[in-house]
């Protein structure tokens, strides 16, 4: 057994129509070459065509798998239902909606533009909204069964200082996934989110970690099991939970994050730093004062 080889049998995801957004890059392309690889045809959806077309000629390579990409900006309402509908006319269907495109930088909240502010959020809570409806109507019109998988954060519910405007979208897109879970569920479409902690990519490194706070705040330090995430991790809990091995789950959050945000949140997690040693003498000394 290892965490980072794939969990699922090869025909897993076989005949599924996928479509990921930001499926170009990072996670959204390890997604997408797992789902590859379990038999799933995907559409990877982004704005910079070159990079889906280097990710998509990778993925080919790679997995021998059915790859269509389409350059557009998930901001656009209009251009998502062009998108939507060219994915159906090319593979006949579409069975599975990944919503992992994503903005965000740190930034001091008062240093922000309200155009900057705007930005993320268009992008991770309307564009998730866009690709949700658009595909939502063509789902219910067509008496389809689907799945929508959100990826959302841990901050989702905790908040974050320094990265507001991707904390607020984040958790509109988490209270979608339940709401909807609910409301679509006559309709046999399901939705569940992912909450991953940290996992190296260059999108996001180089925007939250940028030069040397790479080195000064190290992440795998703020994770109890002492280490960052593996792609295969995330890619074996995402083709999970679209598969129909799922079929029961919905309106969940999952996190996979080596339990670092409820490290953060524990009262007295932080005695994890008092030496065992010391322990007898701490004991001696609560029990000193039972009298008192
Ligand atoms: C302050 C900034 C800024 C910064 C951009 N802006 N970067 N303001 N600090 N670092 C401002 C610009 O000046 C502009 O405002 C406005 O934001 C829009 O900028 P554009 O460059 O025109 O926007 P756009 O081309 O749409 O690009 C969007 C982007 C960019 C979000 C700014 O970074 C991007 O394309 N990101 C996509 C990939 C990404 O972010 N991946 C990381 C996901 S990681 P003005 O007022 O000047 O017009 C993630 C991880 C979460 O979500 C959890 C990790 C543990
Ligand atoms: P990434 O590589 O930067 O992925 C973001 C993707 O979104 C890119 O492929 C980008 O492609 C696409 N995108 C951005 N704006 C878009 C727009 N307006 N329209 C269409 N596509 C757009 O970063 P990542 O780390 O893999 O992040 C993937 C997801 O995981 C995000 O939802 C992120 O919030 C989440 N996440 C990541 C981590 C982590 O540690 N990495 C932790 C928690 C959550 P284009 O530039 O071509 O548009």
């Amino acid at each position: 057994m290892n965490y980072t080889k794939g969990m699922l049998s090869p025909d897993s995801l076989k005949d599924k129509i996928i479509i990921v957004t930001g499926g170009g890059s990072g996670l959204g392309k390890s997604m997408t070459q797992y789902f590859l690889e379990l038999g799933a045809k995907v559409a990877i959806v982004s704005r910079n065509e070159e990079k889906l077309d280097a990710a998509a000629k990778e993925l080919r390579e790679k997995t021998r798998g059915e790859v269509l990409t389409y350059a557009c900006d998930v901001r656009d309402y209009e251009k998502i239902v062009e998108m939507r509908d060219a994915v159906v006319s090319h593979f006949g269907k579409v069975d599975v909606l990944l919503n992992n495109a994503a903005g965000n930088f740190i930034s001091p909240t008062e240093r922000l533009s309200a155009n900057a502010f705007d930005s993320i959020i268009d992008i991770v809570l309307k564009g998730t909204k866009n690709c949700t409806l658009a595909l939502g109507k063509y789902w219910i019109e067509a008496q389809l069964p689907a799945t929508v998988l959100n990826i959302v954060t841990t901050y989702s519910w905790t908040g974050s200082a320094y990265v507001v405007p991707s904390a607020m979208a984040k958790a509109g897109v988490l209270a979608m996934t339940r709401s909807l879970a609910v409301e679509w569920a006559k309709y046999n479409i399901r939705f569940n989110a992912i909450a991953p902690g940290p996992f190296p990519t260059q999108g996001a490194w180089d925007r939250l970690l940028p030069g040397d706070l790479k080195d000064k705040f190290n992440l795998a330090k703020k994770v109890p099991l002492n280490r960052v995430g593996e792609h295969q991790e995330l890619a074996n809990l995402a083709a999970y939970l679209i598969s129909d091995y799922s079929a029961y789950i919905n309106g969940e959050v999952i996190t996979i994050d080596g339990g670092e945000w409820l490290k953060g949140a524990g009262e007295f997690n932080m005695l994890e730093q008092v030496p065992s040693k010391m322990w007898d003498m701490l004991e001696t000394m609560i029990k000193a004062k039972k009298n008192n």
